[in-house]
């Protein structure tokens, strides 16, 4: 938990965006509750709601808050623990002085919540709310507000009845830029997936269970922080972009691609990707395309600052791609029309880079649109090019990641052959030979500052195709 002054000046912050704009009635907040793994009472670690732990700080279950657009007045709702609890969970501070650790004065029990909730709607006062994350908290507002399961995750103007754009513009606005005291918590849990990328990297040799060096690589983050920030991908199957199973052995002449970070104990988020040769050394045929990957995460970075986009910078990486694919004779024609025609998307599915803090995704449930875009421009319907979840203009305090890859998928490969989707730039012949090649990705974490970006963490893990076959035979 940061000092009291930072949750007080996020809503005073808040406020301000609020007032700017205009909205008045409340704005309510939910906190998660524990959640049933397998019955009541065998929950799954608990996790906050990230946009409560954002403006409330309190990190446990079976919180909410409101502030009062109208008056500035605010609450937080929690139960203090009676008997039961100390029995099972030790004696607990107070609601209150949760309260006064977040800078807020005015603290009640969790059932005031729903009556301050039912007096506003009582009174026709708008409520504003995000759309929830969480099942539970979905039907909580349902029940809260009178408005249908569905419609508490739409977003829209609050006087639609649904989740409040106002809010969500506003809290957009707030989190996308990070505050000096995050990008700490950013750079810590960076310094813990350098090192649970550095454990998957000396388990990567020939006859381990890919399973084994998951178990081993989340060990160093839930040792050192919170725990993992997203599902581990970790597969020699790395065409798959989310491949969760992690059955196969290490096997020499595959490639391994291990996408996983760590979480902070504050719920900080890193993210990087790194693709290994299995046997230690790449073959000429995954060098080539490593390098092209390696050199397109690069130039990304260097083209990474403030009055540019992301857009832009995604735009600049996949043409670069596409001209070293051309050199392979992958493709042919010219290059600019390839990128308009999005024909990246059949090697890169996916964009560039998203937001990153306290979600791995930053703020995705908030809408993707909402946070990557803004107004500043439309998202493209075409593959790879409309999978681009940050195209904003950058600013200082952006934290993106840089991911390109190149994949080959077949499945992808045979539709794009049947349908005619390549226009005629893909030289289908040569991808024959690489069906069985997977996929590379390589992922930095990268925060945007006054004069240029930095990549975050102290250690850069290695990642130029020498520096990899170098380590990996010391290790
Ligand atoms: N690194 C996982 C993702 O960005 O989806």
């Amino acid at each position: 938990m940061f000092n009291s002054d930072v949750y007080v000046n996020r809503r005073r912050s808040l406020l301000e965006k609020m007032a700017a704009g205009s909205s008045r009635g409340i704005a309510v907040f939910l906190g998660n509750v524990d959640a049933p793994a397998n019955y009541r009472g065998n929950d799954y670690k608990f996790r906050q709601d990230s946009n409560f732990l954002y403006f409330w700080g309190v990190d446990e279950p079976w919180f909410a808050a409101v502030l009062d657009l109208d008056t500035a007045q605010e609450c937080l709702y929690g139960n203090d623990v009676d008997i039961d609890d100390i029995i099972w969970m030790g004696p607990q501070p107070s609601v209150a002085s949760k309260g006064e650790a977040v800078g807020c004065a005015r603290t009640a029990p969790l059932a005031e919540f729903d009556k301050a909730v039912a007096e506003a709607v009582a009174a026709g006062r708008p409520v504003h709310f995000l759309p929830p994350a969480r099942y539970y908290n979905q039907m909580k507002l349902a029940e809260l507000t009178g408005l249908s399961n569905q419609a508490v995750r739409k977003v829209g103007p609050v006087a639609a009845g649904g989740a409040s754009e106002e809010l969500v513009k506003a809290v957009v606005a707030l989190r996308l830029i990070k505050e000096q005291c995050e990008i700490e918590e950013l750079d810590k849990a960076a310094e813990i997936g350098y090192w649970m990328h550095t454990e998957a990297r000396r388990g990567c040799k020939p006859g381990v269970l890919e399973q084994e060096i998951v178990g081993r690589m989340e060990g160093v983050t839930y040792s050192k922080g919170w725990g993992p920030s997203f599902t581990t991908i970790l597969s020699q199957n790395g065409e798959t972009l989310h491949n969760h199973s992690h059955h196969q052995i290490i096997t020499p002449g595959r490639l391994l691609v291990v996408d996983a970070g760590a979480e902070s104990n504050t719920h900080y988020a890193s993210d990087f990707t790194r693709t290994y040769p299995c046997s230690g050394k790449f073959t000429t045929k995954q060098r080539e395309i490593y390098d092209i990957v390696e050199q397109a995460n690069e130039l990304a970075f260097s083209l990474t600052r403030p009055g540019t986009s992301y857009w832009d910078v995604h735009c600049a990486t996949v043409r670069y791609m596409l001209e070293q694919l051309k050199a392979l004779d992958f493709v042919r024609g010219d290059v600019d029309e390839m990128v308009a025609c999005g024909i990246s998307g059949l090697f890169m599915p996916h964009g560039l880079g998203h937001n990153m803090g306290m979600d791995v995704h930053d703020m995705e449930d908030l809408g993707e649109n909402y946070v990557g875009y803004g107004d500043e421009r439309q998202r493209s319907p075409l593959l790879g090019m409309g999978n681009l979840r940050m195209a904003r203009d950058l600013k200082p305090g952006h934290v993106i990641s840089d991911e390109p890859g190149i994949y080959f998928i077949p499945a992808l490969i045979e539709q794009w052959k049947r349908e005619g989707t390549d226009k005629g730039f893909v030289n289908y012949e040569k991808l024959a030979g690489y069906y069985d090649f997977g996929g590379i990705r390589l992922e930095d974490d990268v925060l945007v500052t006054a004069d240029g970006a930095r990549r975050l963490g102290p250690y850069r893990l290695p990642i130029k195709s020498s520096d990899i076959e170098s380590v990996m035979a010391e290790e």
